[in-house]
């Protein structure tokens, strides 16, 4: 069997791939370092060749648990496997492994780790699927979170990896979200899914640049819109939604759901301004709320120096309540600049107006 990707492919085992993993298995390669490397692992010994082989001969299980990623030239450079955790009631986890360093950072994991999680909750059926891991292996949870996985456990300090600790973690989604994700990304507004995930940090880089322009402070850069996102979808209250034109992201919105929401971000993509399109988004997005029998939007991210935020949100009915967010900058860079806000100037650094 084949599951062709557009730089991986996933096939079934061949004989000749053992010669390889009894390589890789040897103590000390590169991958052992970040998968699990507290785990003494097992040393592909003739005996368990042989007895691989031998499973090799007979008919593979319908829905496989084990197949290998080569890249569509056809070298062999990893696996991908999936075992249980507790199979009555049909909970599974998954892995991912390209075994040499020099194949890292060409996307060749991350399209093989979708390509699977789809597979398996394809084949099998799950209600969920999850990967653990440790919070130093930041390449895996962020192949996690691309795609589609959210935070659900970690455990401070259970790790220990070359005398430092770190957290066990374990990101994971259910069938349901799996499906939410994997639908046909339609027009207008709807829910974030994570092939949106690059035009995605694009608008955030926006949003924030703006802010950081208005407050005349240091560039916000892709790297950080890129964090920002993946915190955003880390935890489960998370929720952002976007408005697709033309095929192509043209509104974000994220906010946090914690008894009541507040929408802390929303932005329209540079060129698509000025043309009502925040106003349908936000409109979209409060019948969205209203439906879930919700009775309140908040927005906490209006900056007092952004006048025109303030006069849009006004003409959508969003009333001021009597509270501010004060902050101060830590930096020396924002102080003493002036704001206007309800006709009344503010030095930013300085309390007094
Ligand atoms: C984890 C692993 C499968 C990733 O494969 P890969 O081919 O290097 O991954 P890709 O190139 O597809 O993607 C790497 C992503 O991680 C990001 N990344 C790389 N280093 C990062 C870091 N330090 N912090 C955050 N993100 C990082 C990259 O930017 C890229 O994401 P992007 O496309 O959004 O920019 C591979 O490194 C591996 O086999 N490691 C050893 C085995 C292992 O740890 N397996 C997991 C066991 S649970």
């Amino acid at each position: 069997m084949r599951i062709e990707g557009r730089l991986v492919r996933l096939r079934d085992t061949e004989p000749e791939d053992l010669a390889r993993h009894k390589r890789w298995f040897r103590p000390g390669t590169e991958w052992q370092k970040w998968d699990a490397p507290w785990e003494m692992k097992r040393v592909l010994d003739p005996d368990s060749l042989e007895a691989w082989l031998e499973r090799l001969r007979k008919p593979p299980a319908k829905a496989r648990d084990l197949m290998q990623i080569a890249t569509r030239m056809g070298e062999h450079i990893g696996w991908v496997g999936s075992y249980w955790v507790s199979r009555e009631t049909g909970w599974r986890d998954c892995g991912v492994a390209i075994a040499e360093k020099r194949h890292w950072g060409r996307g060749y994991g991350k399209e093989a780790f979708t390509l699977w999680v789809d597979y398996l909750f394809e084949a099998h059926e799950l209600p969920r699927l999850g990967i653990g891991t440790w919070s130093g292996n930041r390449r895996m949870i962020h192949l996690a979170a691309r795609g589609g996985m959210r935070e659900e456990a970690y455990f401070p300090d259970a790790r220990l990896v070359k005398g430092r600790r770190y957290d066990a973690v374990r990101w994971g989604m259910t069938r349901e979200e799996w499906e939410a994700d994997r639908a046909p990304a339609g027009e207008g507004f709807r829910p974030y899914r994570s092939g949106d995930w690059t035009p995605a940090v694009e608008l955030i880089r926006q949003l924030f640049q703006t802010h950081r322009e208005l407050q005349g402070a240091p560039e916000f850069t892709l790297k950080d819109a890129r964090e920002t996102l993946f915190e955003w979808r880390r935890r489960r209250e998370n929720r952002i939604w976007v408005w697709q034109e033309q095929g192509e992201l043209a509104a974000l919105a994220q906010a946090r759901h914690t008894g009541v929401t507040f929408l802390e971000a929303l932005v329209v993509a540079g060129g698509r301004r000025g043309r009502g399109l925040g106003a349908r988004m936000l409109e979209a997005l409060e019948a969205h709320l209203r439906a879930r029998g919700e009775r309140d939007l908040f927005l906490s991210m209006v900056w007092p120096g952004n006048p025109g935020a303030i006069d849009f949100y006004r003409r959508q009915g969003y009333d001021l309540l009597n509270t501010f967010e004060l902050r101060k900058g830590l930096d020396e860079d924002r102080r003493g600049r002036r704001v206007r806000f309800l006709r009344r100037t503010f030095r930013l650094g300085k309390s007094v107006p």
